[in-house]
């Protein structure tokens, strides 16, 4: 059925002047004009069979005289008092009722203007709700509501997100502060746990989700110094990230002491190796489609022993002169470099080494 279909009754007045996307209706029924308010979501008929114009009120006069103070030119001062009610109204699109196979379509397009003495109709209730959901495609019967609560618009109509849409996208919630954003977030994320088909991952930074609970829910927190020796594991909710997650940035700060002379050669000679680790586990594993994009910063497992045996060898290195042999490139300047490494290694548990702060000189884990 057509959503926005109305009784003439319903109607809260006339079109009376149009300018572009601006649009005078005149209210009558003082009753009407006294519910309405700013920002409110309205209809009009448009000249297409069809089709109807959606706006959105902005300004509301009851009379000729407050017209004027505010600023507004008296067009109407000859006019019957009943015509001085005006209401401004800025379009913002069109409402298609059938498209195709699709009903119910909303289109940011103004395609059309209203006619003068066309009827202009309050979107409320059910038909905001309606509306709305018509504006968040969840019209389709695949779509996964997500319930966000009502709009201020509006008690009585409920806000949707459309949960397929929302998780293809990327997404951000904006507001001063207090406005609900967090709010929001949880609600969202107390939906996501429910469905069978999301996934979600939450990195609560400041830890303000600490309370979110429930099935689906479950809390980990990234092992940190405290962890060292202990045993607790993954189903503790201690989840220890592996050395291969670290970012060039990470290592070098964890690893390289900048005030080493040696610096620019460590982080060099780090970059190759550990890019060299990484290309290796790839073609080992036959990874040909990501070996054609990958980087140093690419999420990939490597052996840190065989770095460090490279390094090793790097450090030792003697190669052929002109006259015998002479040390390598980089041979003894790598000596402080592998045994910080090898410090932290000690450290490490269960073969990885976490990514935590108690490595680092900064704590970026
Ligand atoms: N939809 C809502 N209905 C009723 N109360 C709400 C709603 N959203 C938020 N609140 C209340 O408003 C207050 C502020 O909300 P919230 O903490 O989500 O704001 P915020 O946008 O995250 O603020 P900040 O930017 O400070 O983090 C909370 O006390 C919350 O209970
Ligand atoms: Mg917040």
């Amino acid at each position: 059925m057509a959503l926005l279909e109305y009784e003439d009754s319903e109607a809260l007045g006339l079109v009376r002047a149009v300018d572009t996307a601006t649009v005078a209706v005149t209210v009558e029924n003082i009753e009407l004009l006294r519910k309405l308010q700013v920002n409110r979501l309205v209809v009009l008929q448009s000249s297409k069979p069809g089709q109807h114009l959606v706006g959105v009120v902005q300004k509301i006069t009851r009379d000729a005289a407050t017209a004027s103070a505010l600023g507004e030119t008296e067009e109407h001062a000859g006019d019957a008092s009943e015509e001085r009610n005006i209401v401004r109204i800025t379009l913002i699109g069109t409402f298609i009722d059938r498209l195709g196979s699709d009903e119910n379509i909303f289109r940011r397009t103004l395609e059309t203007v209203p006619e003068i003495d066309s009827r202009c109709f309050p979107i409320e209730g059910d038909r905001l709700t309606q509306f709305m959901r018509a504006i968040s495609y969840l019209g389709s019967a695949d779509a996964q509501r997500l319930s966000l609560g009502t709009y201020t618009l509006d008690e009585s109509a409920d806000a949707f997100l459309n949960a397929n849409r929302f998780f293809q996208r990327h997404a951000v919630l904006v507001g001063s502060t207090g406005s609900g954003k967090s709010w929001t977030t949880a609600r969202l994320l107390e939906q996501v746990a429910q469905l069978v088909n999301a996934n979600a991952i939450l990195f609560d930074i400041h830890g303000e989700y600490g309370t979110l609970s429930g099935d689906g829910v479950r809390h980990f927190r990234i092992a940190g110094p405290n962890d060292l020796g202990t045993n607790d594991s993954f189903d503790d909710g201690v989840l220890y990230l592996p050395y291969w997650l670290l970012s060039y940035e990470e290592m070098t700060a964890m690893l390289v002491d900048r005030s080493d002379q040696n610096a620019p050669n460590q982080a060099m000679v780090l970059s190759r190796t550990v890019t060299a680790a990484k290309q290796k586990h790839l073609e080992e594993g036959g990874h040909t489609d990501v070996l054609a994009n990958f980087t140093i910063d690419s999420p990939v497992p490597y052996d840190i022993q065989e770095v460090l045996g490279e390094l090793s060898r790097l450090n030792t290195e003697m190669v052929d002169g002109s006259r015998g042999q002479k040390q390598g490139e980089f041979h003894g300047r790598l000596s402080r470099f592998i045994a910080r490494l090898e410090n932290k290694l000690k450290g490490a548990v269960r073969g990885v080494l976490h990514a935590c702060p108690a490595f680092g000189d900064s704590a970026s884990g």
